[in-house]
């Protein structure tokens, strides 16, 4: 396996999971998976423990975001479920941040796994200046860091960021620091909704761990060949 089919991370946003289950039988050179809330009360609850019976890993992308005790205990049936990532939204504060990594590390000790790694979710990719603005927050870039630090400070692994907000989030807090970024578009792809985007290569090139890639592969003609050619690009990267 090399190393970028170990950081592309592909989103399984379907409404059913055998059309999910017939894209991850085809993209045999990818490793990680991403479930998001479609796919996850699609399948019942199941995508994890399915796709783990592939053979794959998962990032569990359901973005908790409620009081402590309530993300606290979400977090540890993330766990359960084998999860290798999962996150919260870095909005949901300090004590939910900080109870959140503690009970990660606990169900992952008592069930003697390798601890998933957690991260906080910043500002949304879809959002920008103007769509912050409309509900009273000002700043993408300050936004994203505040809550990269926070996410750092009360134990986290690391963020969801968008990759143009890579070199801020580093700065501040590091190099050990996990960044996973979606919005990331090929140059031969629409862009969607995402608004803050960059290409997999300058992705790679400016330091993201993970890449995102949902639409741009998922909808492609041959979901194959479009994660071949982003694979190809993030391997160029690290040449
Ligand atoms: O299709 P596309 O490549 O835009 O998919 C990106 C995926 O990453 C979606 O599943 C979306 O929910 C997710 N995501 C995001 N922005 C975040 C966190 C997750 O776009 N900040």
């Amino acid at each position: 396996m090399d190393n970028a089919a170990q950081r592309l991370i592909v989103a399984l946003d379907y409404p059913h999971w055998d059309e999910a289950e017939a894209v991850v039988k085809d993209l045999r050179e990818v490793l990680f998976f991403k479930v998001g809330l479609e796919l996850y009360l699609s399948s019942g609850g199941r995508a994890v423990e399915k796709l783990r019976e592939l053979g794959k890993e998962v990032f569990l992308d359901l973005k908790f975001h409620d009081i402590p005790n309530t993300v606290a205990q979400a977090c540890r049936q993330a766990v359960k479920h084998g999860a290798a990532l999962f996150n919260v939204h870095g909005s949901g504060g300090r004590m939910m941040m900080k109870g959140a990594a503690e009970a990660t590390k606990e169900q992952a000790q008592a069930l003697g796994v390798r601890k998933p790694l957690l991260l906080a979710v910043t500002v949304l990719t879809s959002m920008n200046e103007k769509d912050l603005e409309e509900i009273g927050m000002y700043g993408v870039q300050e936004g994203v860091v505040r809550l990269a630090k926070l996410a750092q400070e009360t134990g986290l692994d690391g963020v969801v960021a968008s990759p143009r907000e890579i070199g801020l989030i580093r700065a501040s807090c590091g190099a050990d620091f996990k960044i996973v970024c979606p919005g990331v578009r090929p140059s031969w792809a629409a862009t969607g909704d995402q608004k803050r985007v960059m290409t997999p290569k300058e992705a790679v090139l400016a330091g993201a761990d993970y890449l995102v890639v949902g639409r741009p592969i998922t909808k492609a003609k041959s979901p194959r060949e479009a994660a071949l050619k982003v694979l190809e690009e993030m391997k160029e990267a690290q040449q």
